[in-house]
């Protein structure tokens, strides 16, 4: 697979991201395509204007370091800007209803970026509003993360087809984008949970489709040895996600101990896998210190490829036919 074959069509297929399953595969390869241009661009310094003129909201319902600063940053690179909206200061937080946020936003901005609670309310935001709308991570996915995980993966192997990632902990919102954006582009996912935390088994489901119409495989697991078995990506995330934190310790008893990406996982990986992880991290905890700071571990030029992903997707979505002529 050649990311360079694929050039942005304009207009783009696609109005929203609001999960990778939306997405086809083409569309995907489209915006990885863009996003490994855009980099190359801003690494020669040459200028990106188009989001000249045009304004994303960010709306924040949870904390975030690495998706608040590369949306903002990537909208400024791109000549346009970004508005940082925490729903504590926002009327959204004080019970405005979705629909009115979206209609009203809608004759500002030409964007809207959302870290959130429910999957419902960000299609909500989308159905009433009458501009494109980014998920910057749900309880059930964050497809922003997987496009920086799938570009990670593409500069460090380069292909993705036929690769193996191995996802182990929690059956959460990673491990749902992950299994559907790995198996829209053939690559073969494992997933291995403890009973009780397994992924949610509707979008599993689509994974597996998704697998089956390109001829890869999604397998659930419960032993993260069968899953990292001859593995070319090793992931794993935080035992208690944003909004879990009454549950972490009941789920340190479930994970401890077991789920968790360590030398013995590396031994049973390729010779030459990678590490990543969406960050931040817990060592000692889904991750040891010896891994996620060790020779396999690439998590920093992950967190570096959410902006030039990001930058892509923004391009894509907002910035019309003017990404043919400026990137
Ligand atoms: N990986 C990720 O989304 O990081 P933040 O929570 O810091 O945005
Ligand atoms: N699963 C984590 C991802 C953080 C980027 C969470 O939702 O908190």
């Amino acid at each position: 697979m050649n990311l360079a074959e694929y050039q942005p069509k304009f207009p783009f297929t696609q109005r929203h991201l609001l999960t990778l399953q939306d997405w086809s595969e083409d569309d995907i390869c489209q915006c990885l395509s863009l996003a490994l241009r855009l980099k190359a661009m801003q690494k020669r310094g040459e200028a990106q204007t188009c989001l000249s003129g045009k304004t994303l909201a960010m709306i924040f319902a949870k904390s975030s370091t690495r998706t608040r600063v590369s949306f903002e940053v990537g909208a400024t690179q791109l000549g346009g800007s970004a508005l940082f909206l925490s729903t504590s200061d926002i009327q959204l937080g004080r019970g405005e209803p979705i629909s009115d946020t979206a209609q009203v936003l809608s004759r500002m901005v030409d964007g809207i970026m959302i870290r959130t609670f429910r999957q419902s309310d960000l299609e909500e935001l989308a159905k009433y509003g009458s501009i494109p709308v980014i998920n910057g991570l749900t309880d059930e996915f964050h497809p922003c993360q997987v496009l920086a995980d799938l570009l990670t993966i593409y500069e460090k192997k380069g292909t993705l087809k036929g690769l193996k990632l191995a996802f182990v902990g929690d059956g959460n919102n990673m491990a749902h984008s992950l299994m559907i954006g790995c198996s829209k582009l053939g690559i073969d996912v494992a997933i291995a949970s403890p009973d009780g935390y397994k992924p949610n088994p509707t979008y599993t489901a689509w994974a597996v489709a998704n697998a089956a119409a390109q001829g890869s495989r999604v397998t659930v697991c419960t032993d993260p040895l069968e899953a990292c078995e001859g593995a070319d990506v090793l992931y794993t995330d935080v035992w208690a996600s944003m909004g879990q934190e009454g549950e972490a310790e009941k789920r340190r008893k479930a994970f401890g101990g077991v789920y968790q990406i360590n030398a013995a996982c590396l031994a049973v990986a390729k010779k030459d896998a990678i590490f990543l992880h969406c960050l931040p991290a817990h060592r000692g905890e889904e991750v040891t210190a010896e891994v996620i700071d060790g020779p396999h571990s690439v998590i920093f030029d992950e967190a570096e490829n959410r902006l030039h992903a990001q930058k892509a997707v923004m391009a894509l979505l907002m910035g019309g036919g003017q990404t043919q002529k400026n990137a």
